[in-house]
């Protein structure tokens, strides 16, 4: 494995500095993890509150690992000054890869990365994290697809290991490259995957999902069903996952896949996701979901 990413690096891209598009959970995970591991992000929000709560996270971060010893109070230091917020894209013509990370939405994505070929260097690698859209369907209004490329982390990015990295029909091999190489410099397990809904993980995750809610549309409590689970021996629950995922991703992901594989997946018509996005409860990130939160 060593081997193979030391050929990525070197057909890569070097990423020395980096930017994020959006600072939300997965974004703001991103650029802790890059600056963390030595590379310098600039990241970049449309709301300031998300800015401040991205930074406010890292802070929440570093000091328990000054606290746990991990790192030293310089170090700490030393990654938080690597991250810088911004509202506009001024200096992103100077990073060698920019991350994606808005709304799971493919007008808005396309959109905002036509928009973003304009900010950034010829040869910048632009990834997105998208959950489950096609690279090759966000790619199609871009006028350098072949430096386009999906890379997908999992939530929360700082624990999580695996980096799906996916290659559309029209990204080089030089912009698959500089995304492997880039994940495991932040120290993930990246895997190249094929394009289509949702990927690898999600083709898997969502079934469950799906199975879940339909479980609880049959009268199941959820909080049992998340009791049942962690004793089965999974890390958590499927109602805890979501409010982790955050109900209005996990809706937007549920609804692309079921689209993508409609002989394969039956969506549950009222179901307790659809029920909770509609109330606004979105998880962990908006004070409650399935479960409240301080
Ligand atoms: N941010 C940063 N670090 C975190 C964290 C967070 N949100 N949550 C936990 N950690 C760290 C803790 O600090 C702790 O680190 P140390 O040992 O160094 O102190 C370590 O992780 C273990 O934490 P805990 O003992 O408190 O909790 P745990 O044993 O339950 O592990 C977990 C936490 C690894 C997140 C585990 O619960 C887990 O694997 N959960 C499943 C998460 C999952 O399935 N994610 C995928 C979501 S789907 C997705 O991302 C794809 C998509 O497209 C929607
Ligand atoms: P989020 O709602 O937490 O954050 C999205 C952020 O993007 C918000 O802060 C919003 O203000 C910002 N934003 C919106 N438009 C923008 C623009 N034009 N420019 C800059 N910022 C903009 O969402 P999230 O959970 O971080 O998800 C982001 C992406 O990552 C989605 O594509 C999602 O499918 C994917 N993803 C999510 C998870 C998860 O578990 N939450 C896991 C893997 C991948």
């Amino acid at each position: 494995v060593k081997k193979l990413h030391k050929r990525h690096a070197r057909e890569g891209r070097p990423v020395a500095r980096a930017a994020v598009l959006g600072a939300g959970t997965m974004g703001g995970g991103i650029a802790f993890t890059s600056a963390l591991r030595g590379v310098p992000v600039r990241m970049k929000d449309i709301a300031q509150a998300a800015l401040e709560q991205g930074l406010a996270e890292a802070d929440k971060q570093l000091a328990r690992q000054v606290r746990n010893g991990r790192l030293k109070p310089e170090k700490a230091q030393a990654v938080r000054a690597a991250i810088t917020v911004q509202r506009d894209e001024a200096g992103f013509d100077e990073v060698d890869c920019v991350i994606e990370a808005i709304v799971e939405n493919l007008d808005v994505k396309r959109r905002v990365l036509a928009a973003l070929e304009g900010s950034v260097g010829p040869g910048t690698v632009i990834a997105s994290n998208t959950s489950s859209l096609r690279i090759d369907d966000i790619a199609q209004p871009l006028a350098r697809p072949e430096n386009f490329v999906g890379m997908h982390f999992f939530n929360p990015v700082p624990v999580m290991p695996l980096v799906e990295v996916i290659r559309g029909s029209r990204t080089s091999p030089q912009a698959v490259s500089t995304a492997v190489a880039y994940a495991a410099a932040m120290g993930k397990v990246p895997i190249v995957v094929q394009d289509g809904p949702g990927f690898l993980v999600n083709r898997i995750l969502t079934p469950y999902v799906n199975a879940f809610v339909q479980l609880v549309a049959d009268g199941a409590d959820f909080e049992q069903v998340d009791r049942a689970m962690e004793a089965f021996g999974w890390p958590m629950g499927p109602a805890y996952l979501q409010d982790v995922v955050g109900m209005d991703v996990g809706a937007h992901v549920f609804d692309v896949i079921a689209a993508g594989y409609p002989a394969r997946i039956r969506p549950v018509e009222r179901n307790a996701i659809r029920t909770l996005v509609a109330a606004g409860r979105f998880g962990q990130k908006t004070g409650g979901g399935f479960y409240d939160y301080e």
